[in-house]
Formats: structure tokens, sequence, C-alpha cells
């Protein structure tokens, strides 16, 4: 019989990912796992082992198979009903933190897992965050989440700012999909497994924070920042389009990996163009 060291090696998976699906199937810690490679795993935690290696082998997302993945230093819940929340994204919450010193009222727009708005509100308890989806499968594990880390979020389904009428904001935040309908990476890699929902946004990949950055108009207090994350070629076009809608202060920011990936802008009613 293999003990779990050999059942590793032979999964032909990348080690580290090997570790971690044995621990989430044995429910265990992976740090078990390494301090006991010479030990022989039943026969049921073996056959949990296999399905997920063989899941793994087939392209499921790491994060689908364990049902967790951590942004900005929180473990968050996720199924295959939401995007996995990335690492760039955390640039978002970095610039987004610093507008929301006094508090405020935030919207996040499109939220998903509850990523971006829980970093937020369990580093800003000033503020006062709404968040939205169009998804009630998104919104339920918003919910999970918020539960998880005990934030009070106020989760609401919504297209876009459809369900907000009359409301303003100070801060409004998103991460909207920004991918073309004919981009070939969502035929690669995780992207396969997402909702596409999530994902896509018309044949330029701007259609989304196109809207967005519409109407945001009409629910941003004076002086309230819009802050979108977008493609990384993408940056130039979102500049332009917040430049002609007359927002004002806009300015692009780069992600760990040099790539731009957010932008950011003031509104002015004064200036904002119709
Ligand atoms: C790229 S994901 C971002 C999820 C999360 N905010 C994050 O950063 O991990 C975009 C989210 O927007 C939601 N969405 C797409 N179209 C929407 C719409 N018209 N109104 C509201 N949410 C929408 C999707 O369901 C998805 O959860």
């Amino acid at each position: 019989m293999a003990g779990l060291g050999e059942i590793l090696k032979a999964s032909r998976l990348p080690m580290l990912e090997a570790r971690i699906l044995a621990a989430h199937a044995l429910g265990v810690e992976r740090v078990w796992i390494s301090a006991h490679e010479k030990d022989v795993p039943e026969a049921n935690g073996l056959r949990a082992i296999e399905a997920l290696y063989s899941r793994r082998r087939a392209g499921e997302p790491i994060a689908y198979l364990t049902g967790e993945r951590e942004f900005y230093g929180l473990s968050l819940a996720i199924t295959p009903a939401v995007l996995i929340p990335r690492p760039e994204t955390e640039l978002l919450v970095d610039r987004a933190i610093p507008l929301l010193r006094q508090g405020g009222r935030v919207l996040d727009l499109g939220t998903g897992s509850g990523a971006i708005a829980l970093a937020l509100a369990l580093n800003c308890p000033m503020a006062q965050i709404s968040a939205c989806d169009a998804s009630d499968a998104a919104l339920a594990v918003a919910h999970a989440n918020a539960a998880r880390h005990g934030a009070h979020l106020r989760l609401l389904k919504s297209d876009w700012f459809a369900g907000l009428q009359g409301e303003r904001f100070d801060l409004v935040v998103s991460n909207p999909p920004y991918i073309a309908l004919d981009d070939p990476h969502l035929f690669e890699g995780d992207l396969r497994f997402e909702p596409h929902e999530a994902l896509v946004a018309g044949k330029r990949g701007l259609e989304c924070i196109d809207a967005i950055a519409v109407v945001a108009r009409d629910h941003l207090n004076a002086g309230g920042w819009l802050l979108l994350e977008h493609g990384y070629d993408q940056g130039e076009a979102c500049v332009g389009l917040l430049e002609r809608l007359g927002y004002t202060k806009v300015s692009d920011h780069r992600d760990l990996a040099e790539n731009s990936r957010v932008v950011q802008a003031q509104f002015d009613p004064a200036v904002a163009r119709r």
C-alpha cells in the first residue's frame, strides 16, 4: 500500500497543489501531510484524494475544489457561482481604504463572493457598505462570507445601479466583467470554469465599465470617488472614457505585476459633462 508521500508524487500535479488537495480531502492542515508522508490513508481517504486529483488534472480550479480562497488576508468561501478573487484586485482595496478614513457610504457593484466589500468593511469600520450583484447564487455566497467574518454589509440584488434609485455614495467600487467576448483566454485555465456573466463584457470587454461610469454620476456625492478594475490593456480606454464623461483627477494605477489595473476618478457635479 502506498504512503501519502508516494501518493503525492504519483498525482502528476505540482507538489503544492497535491498537498493542498490531499489535506482538504483528509480534513487536515497542510503541515500534517508533510509530517505524515509515510502514513497509508484509509480507503475512503484515498478515494477522496484521487477524486480531487482527477478533477484538478481536468483543469478545475483549486479554489472550487477546496471551496476556499484568501483575499486581503480573509479566508472566503468560494463556489462555482462566483469569480475566484484575484490578488490583483487587492490594489482596488488598497486605493479605496485611504478614501474611507472618515467613513462614508460605499457601494461595491458586482460583489461576487463579497471579497472587495468585506475587505473594506473589515478595514474601514466607520464606512457603511452596500454591495450588489445580479446573481442570486453569488449573493448567497457573499451573505455566507459576511456571516463568517461578522461583517455588517447591506447586500442586494440589482442590475448595476437599477435597484439603487435615488441613492448616492461617497465611493463606488467595482471589479466588473471586462473580458471581450472572443478573447481566447476564456478557453484557458481557471476561466473555463468561472461564471460567464462574471467575466464577459461585450465585444471589446468595456460594456460594463462604460455602463457603470455613465450612470455612476447619478449616484456619487459631490467629491465622491469611482474606482474600477480593468484589463491590463484597457487603462488608456478607461482614462479616456472617464475624462470624456467629465470626471476629475482621473488616474490609472498598476498592480504588483506592473500591469495597468485600476482607474480612479472624482465626481464634481459642476464639471461633469452630460
Ligand atoms: C469580475 S466578477 C467580480 C466579483 C468580485 N467583486 C471580485 O472582485 O472577486 C463580476 C461580478 O459582477 C456581477 N455582474 C455581472 N453583471 C452584473 C450586472 N448587470 N449587475 C450587477 N452585477 C453584475 C457578476 O455576477 C460577478 O459576480
